[in-house]
């Protein structure tokens, strides 16, 4: 895919304007302005960036979604809710980008959603130099676990009905 698509760039031809050539067309210019091959990234670096978006974007996106499909399950008052929301602001239309800033209780309804089943749970963090984190000196070479997963239902945090839905 990406050879062809660097032919028909080079052809003179626009880039097809999903992701890959959305990124592809910026290399591009990047190398055409840099005057050589040595700035930009290389194919193996494209493909990984590929990746990286593919993982990064779909994988957390399909989880928040099915989770969110679970809870409104759960919680039918608020499927009703969301629901009336998307019908008043879209009507019988398709859906588009104005109108889905409009969405406050669906906004509201993700947002508790990835509080309770966040795709992302942990986050790791090395130190490469000594550091000062809060009053805790650490060495370089410390793997550091942030567990967003029990920050996200403490309930020094955020009272204590932390395990409920309550978006
Ligand atoms: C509900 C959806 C998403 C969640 C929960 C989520 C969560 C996160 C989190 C927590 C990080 C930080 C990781 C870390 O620094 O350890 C991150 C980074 C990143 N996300 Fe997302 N993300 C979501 C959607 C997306 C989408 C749709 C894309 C792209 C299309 C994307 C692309 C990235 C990239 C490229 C990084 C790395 C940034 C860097 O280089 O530091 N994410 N995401």
């Amino acid at each position: 895919m990406i050879h062809k698509r660097e032919k028909t760039m080079r052809a003179g031809e626009a880039p097809t304007s999903d992701l890959l050539g959305l990124l592809m067309e910026s290399n591009f210019k990047e190398i055409k302005e840099g005057g050589n091959s040595k700035v930009g990234i290389t194919i193996d670096e494209v493909i990984e960036e590929c990746k990286l978006f593919y993982f990064a974007g779909q994988e957390t996106t399909a989880t928040l979604l099915a989770w969110t499909m679970v809870a409104l399950s759960m919680h039918q008052d608020w499927q009703q809710k969301a629901r009336e929301e998307v019908i008043q602001v879209f009507r019988r239309n398709k859906p588009e980008y104005d109108g889905l800033n409009k969405l406050k209780v669906v906004t509201m309804i993700l947002n508790e959603v990835l509080r309770l089943y966040p795709p992302a749970y942990i986050r790791m963090r090395e130190t490469y130099k000594k550091v000062k984190l809060g009053g805790v000196i650490l060495p370089p070479g410390v793997q550091l676990t942030l567990a967003m997963l029990l920050i996200h239902h403490n309930r020094e945090l955020w009272g204590e009905d932390a395990e409920e839905f309550n978006p």
